[in-house]
């Protein structure tokens, strides 16, 4: 046999099985009122709403290394957004990174940091998703400078997008509560940890932030000298609440936006405030960097 055929046929079983893993069964009783709240805690899912609105209608303009990128349509018209799309279909784009026609999604969509969303949350958050009033906004085509991109957004997921088994329901209070949001639900590494080559995350320098990135500097926010170390809980809380440093200063930009939630959408400061202390807390134990 050809020395090849090994590793050959060995990363052609990866990708059968990576494509193959099938979808779990989710409950079907999904609530449009808690799933508001997943919203809030998600930012609102702000990078699918334009400034003026409407809410999910997508279309904002993503910058990346690697071109640029225009979110999609995730309101429930059945044409240009996603009302006919199946809850199953809806949790494969979100968790898995995967399309109705098998194409894998970019990772500029974060499914790898919502591949731990629970169960009990996904189906309240696409029960959420399904009260978005109708817009009829156009998906915009990526500017991307890669050649075969749907390839290229394959082996990134195969490399890089960790193989998470979900939790039902996610836990109910604590620092344990705290990981789970900032890592699956509010996703704040997304923007605040530095990125590789291929734009994966630097899962070594999490929650670090960095100097220069796409969305200009993004401050170190775990618990060192350089990051918020001087921050007290109540600190961090008020600043997810309404965008106070503590130094009275506001925070602007992306952040402010997933503060504020766009054009009347939801954003952190809708979320339960005993969940921003969750994430408060354990943003104290993250390693400091
Ligand atoms: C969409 C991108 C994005 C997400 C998601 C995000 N942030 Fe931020 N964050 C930023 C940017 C950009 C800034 C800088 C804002 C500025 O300079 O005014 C910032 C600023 C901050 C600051 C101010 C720190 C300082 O020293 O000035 C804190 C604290 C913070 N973010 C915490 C969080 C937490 C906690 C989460 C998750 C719950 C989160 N962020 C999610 C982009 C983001």
């Amino acid at each position: 046999m050809n020395p090849l055929a090994i590793p050959v046929l060995a990363l052609a079983a990866l990708l059968v099985v990576a494509c193959t893993a099938p979808p779990r069964q989710l409950p079907s009783d999904g609530d449009a009122e808690r799933g508001r709240a997943v919203a809030a805690l998600a930012g609102g899912c702000g990078c699918h709403t334009p400034e003026h609105g409407p809410v999910g209608a997508g279309g904002v303009e993503i910058e990346t290394p690697f071109g640029v990128f225009y979110s999609t349509n995730i309101t429930g018209d059945p044409d240009a957004g996603i009302g006919a799309w199946t809850d199953d279909e809806i949790e494969g784009a979100l968790r898995r990174g995967v399309l109705a026609d098998g194409s894998v999604e970019s990772p500029v969509m974060p499914y790898h940091l919502y591949a731990g969303m629970a169960d009990r949350d996904v189906v309240d958050l696409i029960a959420w998703l399904r009260t978005l009033p109708p817009a009829e906004t156009k998906n915009r085509p990526h500017e991307v400078g890669l050649p075969l991109p749907r390839t290229a957004f394959r082996f990134w997921r195969l490399l890089f997008a960790p193989s998470v088994t979900p939790p039902g329901v996610a836990p109910d209070s604590g620092v344990e509560r705290g990981r789970y949001l900032v890592e699956h639900v509010s996703i704040c590494g997304d923007c605040h940890t530095p990125r590789g080559v291929f734009g994966e995350p630097d899962h070594a320098m999490a929650l670090a932030g960095m100097a220069d990135g796409p969305l200009g500097e993004v401050p170190n926010v775990t618990p060192s000298e350089d990051g918020v170390g001087d921050w007290d809980e109540f600190d961090m809380v008020a600043l997810l609440q309404d965008g106070m440093l503590p130094d009275m200063d506001n925070v602007q930009g992306k952040m402010a936006e997933v503060i504020d939630g766009i054009a009347g959408g939801p954003g952190y400061v809708d979320a339960p405030e005993s969940d921003l202390q969750d994430i408060a807390a354990y943003l104290r134990t993250v390693p400091p960097k």
